[in-house]
């Protein structure tokens, strides 16, 4: 048994979509959830770069006594995900995979569209996992240009949103992609607008967050890492930004919770 809190992290607001997910599937459990916010976006950085910070970010969470650590961001774990299991080789760490396996398998016209960012999408991560599952489909790939900024600037369901997840989703759509996979924990937050922009047009959508959480819960069990019963779960937030950025990302976990 161990009530220390399961620790999140994230460039930003995104991974809360984690956050929300983990909280689902484990109720009895403290979380802290630190999303970076000073740095945000990471997507577009070097490596070397977003590897520094999700490090900061770690050690952070680790200084706090987490038991777990979620990297909530697909493009952290892209750039840094060996050198932090290495570097932490004390607790465990559970990063993003883009979900181009469940997307391959549900795929019927065989082309399979991944939003992403630059950075994720040129990493070793995405290009092996698109070579594993992907053989004899076509992966279609596009960086969400604007999508964070739209979610951190609290302008997900603008028209200026709608623009922009049209303009990224197109050329899938075009080539006759059935499913999307969502490879950056800030794009659930569109997901309203991408309902509208793929509507009629029976296309799966794959947020492979809830299968984080799943992966949480395995390894909790595995290491007996979960709370007492009795425990009585807290939830807290950190930034390296300012305390209103803190503040709006405990109001947003708690409003996507209800
Ligand atoms: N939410 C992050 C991800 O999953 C990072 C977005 C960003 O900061 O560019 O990739």
């Amino acid at each position: 048994m161990n009530s220390a809190p399961i620790g999140i992290y994230d460039s930003g607001l995104g991974g809360l979509t984690v956050w929300r997910e983990v909280r689902r599937a484990l109720p009895g459990e403290s979380l802290l959830y630190l999303g970076d916010g000073k740095n945000c976006p990471y997507g577009s950085r070097p490596r070397e770069e977003i590897a520094r910070l999700a490090d900061q970010a770690v050690a952070a969470l680790v200084a706090r006594g987490c038991k777990m650590i979620v990297v909530a961001c697909n493009t952290a774990t892209a750039a840094a995900i060996d050198f932090l299991r290495g570097k932490y080789s004390s607790i465990p760490i559970v990063g993003m995979e883009p979900a181009v396996k469940p997307a391959c398998l549900a795929t019927k016209s065989r082309v399979v569209g991944v939003l992403a960012t630059e950075r994720s999408l040129d990493g070793e991560l995405f290009r092996r996992t698109a070579a594993r599952y992907g053989s004899g489909i076509e992966v279609v790939t596009a960086p969400g240009r604007g999508f964070v900024e739209l979610v951190e600037e609290d302008r997900e369901a603008t028209p200026e949103a709608e623009a922009c997840v049209r303009a990224a989703v197109a050329p899938m759509l075009d080539r006759g992609a059935d499913q999307i996979v969502l490879g950056c924990t800030h794009y659930p937050f569109l997901l309203p607008v991408l309902r509208r922009v793929v509507a009629d047009r029976g296309v799966g959508i794959i947020d492979p967050s809830p299968a984080v959480a799943r992966r949480v819960v395995e390894l909790l069990d595995r290491y007996g890492l979960r709370a007492a019963a009795d425990h009585r779960p807290a939830y807290g937030f950190l930034t390296f930004a300012d305390d209103a950025y803190r503040s709006r990302l405990e109001q947003k976990a708690l409003a996507s919770a209800l």
